[in-house]
């Protein structure tokens, strides 16, 4: 499978923050968005931070015990496989609360949930994403295995082409594991100076520490507006 991190960044590095807000920012927030049909990825895959902030409909409700045998099988909806185009939601302990199976976005084609469980969601939950439709897959016991979800994603749906896309803890964990073949950064010209803005990576305190990683340049492309397209391969 191929796997680009896609990001938008200001010039130190932020994700997040004000500077989204400046008007010197639009062209280059413009071409990022633009930029996503550049990698025909069949599946975007997005941290539980950034779900909530954008995608799900915020936390979970209050769920009743499910009497149901509890079963770590992963689920799908063949319905939602055929539509071929997915939303991946990293969701370890099962938290995120959702009215579809089918997220339609920010004008972008109607997406698939599939959300990435660990073994800490409760049977509750799974039998709340059941009945609503959502496939879901297990992939590690406390922290997301990455190799492992990749590994069901291509199997069980089919999936070549994966965009990360945030947010700086997701991004990392796939980092850290080797996992990612192409990083694309597109840089708004602005200065954000945030000390607690969310960065492109983030290494979460429940990972072990890690050597830097090193990626090499393969094209390098200014964009209207002062902003710039990076793109890295694995190295
Ligand atoms: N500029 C851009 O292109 C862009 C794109 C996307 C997002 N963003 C921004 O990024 C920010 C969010 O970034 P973030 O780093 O705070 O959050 P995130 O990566 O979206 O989500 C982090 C959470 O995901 C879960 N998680 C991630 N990796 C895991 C792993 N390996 N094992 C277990 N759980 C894992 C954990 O949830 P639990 O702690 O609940 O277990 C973790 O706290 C938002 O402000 C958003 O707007 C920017």
């Amino acid at each position: 499978m191929f796997v680009v991190c896609h990001m938008f960044t200001s010039l130190d590095g932020k994700i997040d923050g004000a500077f989204f807000s400046a008007p010197e920012t639009a062209p280059a927030l413009k071409a990022y968005q633009d930029l996503r049909g550049f990698y025909h990825c069949q599946a975007a895959l997005y941290g539980t931070t950034t779900m909530l902030g954008g995608y799900a409909d915020g936390l979970v409700p209050a769920l009743e015990e499910d009497r149901e045998a509890y079963s770590e099988k992963d689920f799908i909806n063949p319905v939602g496989k055929t539509m071929g185009n997915f939303i991946v939601s990293v969701d370890p302990k099962g938290m995120l609360g959702f009215s579809s199976h089918i997220l339609e976005k920010k004008g972008r084609p109607a997406a698939h949930v599939v959300e990435a469980l660990t073994e800490q969601a409760s049977p509750a939950y799974l039998s709340y994403l059941r009945k609503l439709g959502i496939s879901y897959l297990f992939a590690g016991r406390e922290q997301l295995d990455c190799a492992l979800l990749l590994e069901k994603l291509a199997h069980r749906f089919e999936i070549q082409r994966l965009m990360i896309a945030g947010g700086g803890t997701v991004n990392w964990s796939f980092v850290q594991e080797g996992l990612i073949d192409e990083l694309s950064l597109v840089i708004a010209p602005v200065a954000d100076g945030s000390t607690t803005a969310v960065s492109i990576f983030e290494r979460a305190e429940f990972l072990p520490p890690h050597e830097p990683t090193a990626f090499v340049l393969k094209e390098a492309k200014p964009l209207e507006g002062s902003g710039l397209w990076l793109r890295y391969a694995r190295q």
